[in-house]
């Protein structure tokens, strides 16, 4: 793993990235987490790591529930945002999720497509055995990922989507594994290009990761109310881990 700049550390530590997805359903992703913490049974004396928590709305969600929370994010402006709603059984860090980190949780949640970013699949199964290597024994994780097949089939190529002053023109394509969004806009004249690069990882592919990790899969959803997945059909792919 090098330390050089990435499409990931930039674009999410931008003010653009949260203009482009302030609209995101709250609402759906409590339901979900609800729903999760239901199915899993997890005691409410637990505590989740929720890697790669953005501005930590799962975070935030999970200790209003009781659940003891840690939020890691490589993004240092949405961990300072996160910040502000921490008490003493809610924690935020800075934290690169390829490098292993020197803690103990009951349950690690990664949400909404935060995996799939790297070029070497190695960084992604290391992602994985840090996993592997934070959860306890009985230890449970979720990764809520894209259902890959369904996204490539309906990948709209070109669109413009108007948030706050800014029109951001989007791209998507699918090349070399990687399913692309360019994003090109323009902010008080000054013209800005990010672009977003997720891995196509399919079931097979995330089955293979896992077996590299010492994952086993025990449960496969295809969406927030935790319904049988279809690779068709699905518009998530979630997946329940334990050692
Ligand atoms: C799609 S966002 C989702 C954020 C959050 N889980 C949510 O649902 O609101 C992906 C997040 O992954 C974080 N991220 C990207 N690369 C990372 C890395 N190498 N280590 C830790 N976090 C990373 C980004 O900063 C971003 O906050």
């Amino acid at each position: 793993m090098d330390n050089t700049k990435t499409w990931f550390s930039e674009w999410f530590n931008t003010t653009y990235y949260h203009i482009l997805y302030k609209n995101r359903n709250n609402e759906e992703a409590q339901r979900f987490i609800k729903n999760l913490v239901s199915f899993l049974k997890l005691p409410k004396e637990n505590t989740i790591l929720d890697l790669a928590c953005g501005k930590g709305r799962h975070s935030i969600f999970l200790n209003s529930l009781g659940y003891n929370v840690i939020g890691a994010d490589l993004s240092k402006n949405s961990i300072d945002y996160a910040n502000k709603f921490g008490n003493s059984k809610l924690k935020f860090i800075v934290q690169d999720m390829r490098k292993p980190f020197n803690i103990k949780v009951n349950a690690v949640f990664n949400m909404f497509t935060s995996f799939g970013y790297f070029d070497d699949d190695n960084d992604d199964i290391q992602v994985l055995k840090n996993i592997e290597t934070m959860i306890e024994t009985d230890g449970v994780a979720v990764v809520d990922y894209m259902n890959v097949n369904k996204v490539i089939k309906n990948l709209v190529k070109s669109e413009t989507i108007a948030r706050d002053h800014l029109n951001f023109n989007i791209k998507r394509h699918l090349t070399n594994g990687f399913i692309t969004k360019d994003i090109d806009l323009t902010d008080k004249g000054e013209e800005f290009h990010f672009q977003e690069r997720v891995k196509a990882i399919d079931l097979d592919k995330f089955t293979s990761y896992c077996e590299h990790a010492n994952l086993k899969i025990n449960h496969i959803f295809g969406d927030y109310n935790l319904s049988e997945f279809n690779s068709d059909t699905s518009d998530r792919l979630i997946l329940i881990l334990s050692k």
